[in-house]
C-alpha cells in the first residue's frame, strides 16, 4: 500500500534531483487524453517503472510516463496514464502521485477523464466542468484518506464542499468562450464507481436520481488527496457516451465508443486546457522545490 509520507518524500526527492523544472501545476491525463503532455517544452520524461516507490502499470505495453516541462510559461508535471482502482490498486496507491506532486511544490491540479453522460441534455463530445462529485466507493469505506492522518499534508477531517475551485471553473469557461466552443461546455456532478463493469440500467437510473450528471471510474481519489493537501482542483469530464436507461434499447455501453469519442474530441480538450493555462495567471510560484540550492 502506498500511503506513507516517507515513501512520497523519497519519490519527490528522487524526481527533484533529476529536473530543474519546479512544477506549480500538475495535470492527470485521462485515457486517450495524454496528448497534452506532448506539448510540454524543455521536457524531461520518466517511466513510472524507473521512479522509486511509484506505482507501475498493470497493463503490459502501457507503461505510464511522468513528464516535466513548461506549458505556456508555467512549470508543469503531467501524468500520461493514471492508476485505476479497477486495475486492482488500493485506493491509496491510485492517489499516491498527488501526494508526490504536493511535495514537488504543485499548487494546482487539473484532472481529465472520460465519462458516461447521465444527464439527458448532454451530448456525446460535450466537456463537463466538474462542479462536485459523488464518491460512491467512499460509501463502502474506500477513501484514500482512511488510515493514520499525516498532519504535514492536511487535517484529519478535510472539507469537500469546495473541492472544485470556482475561479478555475470560470477561467475555463472564459477559455471556451474565447475559443468559440462554449456550446460544448456543461457543468455538473461526476459520480465515481469502482468499475470495471459498466452500469446496469437500474444503476444508471439510481445515479440520475442522486443528482449525478456523469459517471466514470476515476478522478475522485486523486481529488480527495489533492484537497487534503490544499491543492486547487479543476476537473474536466469528456462525455464519451450516453448511458443506457431504456430496457428496449439495442445499444450497449462499450469501450470502443469511449475510445472513438476520445479520439474525436481529444484535440478540443487539449486546446481548451492550453488556452485555460494561458489565461490563468498562476501566481503561487514560490514553491517548496524552488527552495533547493
Ligand atoms: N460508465 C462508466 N465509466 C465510463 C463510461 C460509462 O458509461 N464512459 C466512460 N467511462
Amino acid at each position: 500500500m502506498h500511503s506513507g509520507s516517507w515513501e512520497c518524500t523519497e519519490t519527490a526527492e528522487w524526481l527533484l534531483n533529476r529536473t530543474k523544472i519546479c512544477p506549480v501545476l500538475a495535470i492527470i491525463c485521462g485515457s486517450g487524453l495524454g496528448g497534452l503532455a506532448d506539448k510540454l517544452e524543455e521536457s524531461v520524461t520518466f517511466n513510472y517503472e524507473d521512479i522509486p516507490r511509484f506505482p507501475t502499470s498493470t497493463v503490459p505495453g502501457h507503461a505510464g510516463k511522468l513528464i516535466f516541462g513548461r506549458l505556456m510559461g508555467h512549470d508543469c508535471v503531467c501524468m500520461q496514464g493514471r492508476f485505476h482502482f479497477y486495475e486492482g490498486y488500493s485506493i491509496h496507491t491510485v492517489s499516491y502521485p498527488v501526494r508526490v506532486f504536493s511535495l514537488l511544490g504543485v499548487k494546482t491540479l487539473i484532472v481529465t477523464n472520460a465519462a458516461g453522460g447521465l444527464n439527458a441534455s448532454y451530448n456525446v463530445g460535450d466537456i463537463m466542468i466538474i462542479k462536485d462529485h459523488i464518491n460512491m466507493p467512499g460509501f463502502s469505506g474506500q477513501n484514500p484518506l482512511c488510515g493514520p492522518n499525516d498532519e504535514r499534508f492536511g487535517v484529519r477531517f478535510p472539507c469537500m464542499s469546495d473541492a472544485y475551485d470556482s475561479e478555475l471553473k470560470s477561467k475555463l469557461r472564459g477559455a471556451a468562450e474565447a475559443m468559440g466552443v462554449a456550446h460544448f461546455i456543461r457543468e455538473g456532478v461526476y459520480c465515481m464507481l469502482a468499475g470495471p463493469s459498466y452500469e446496469t440500467i437500474a444503476e444508471c437510473k439510481l445515479l440520475q436520481k442522486l443528482g449525478a450528471d456523469a459517471v466514470g471510474m476515476s478522478t475522485v481519489p486523486e481529488v480527495l488527496v489533492a484537497r487534503h493537501c490544499g491543492l486547487r482542483v479543476l476537473g474536466l469530464s469528456l462525455i464519451t457516451n450516453k448511458v443506457i436507461t431504456d430496457y428496449d434499447s439495442e445499444e450497449k455501453a462499450n469501450h470502443e465508443e469511449v475510445l472513438r469519442t476520445t479520439q474525436r474530441q481529444t484535440k478540443l480538450l487539449q486546446d481548451l486546457v492550453l488556452k485555460f493555462i494561458y489565461k490563468a495567471h498562476f501566481t503561487d510560484k514560490i514553491t517548496k522545490c524552488c527552495t533547493r540550492e
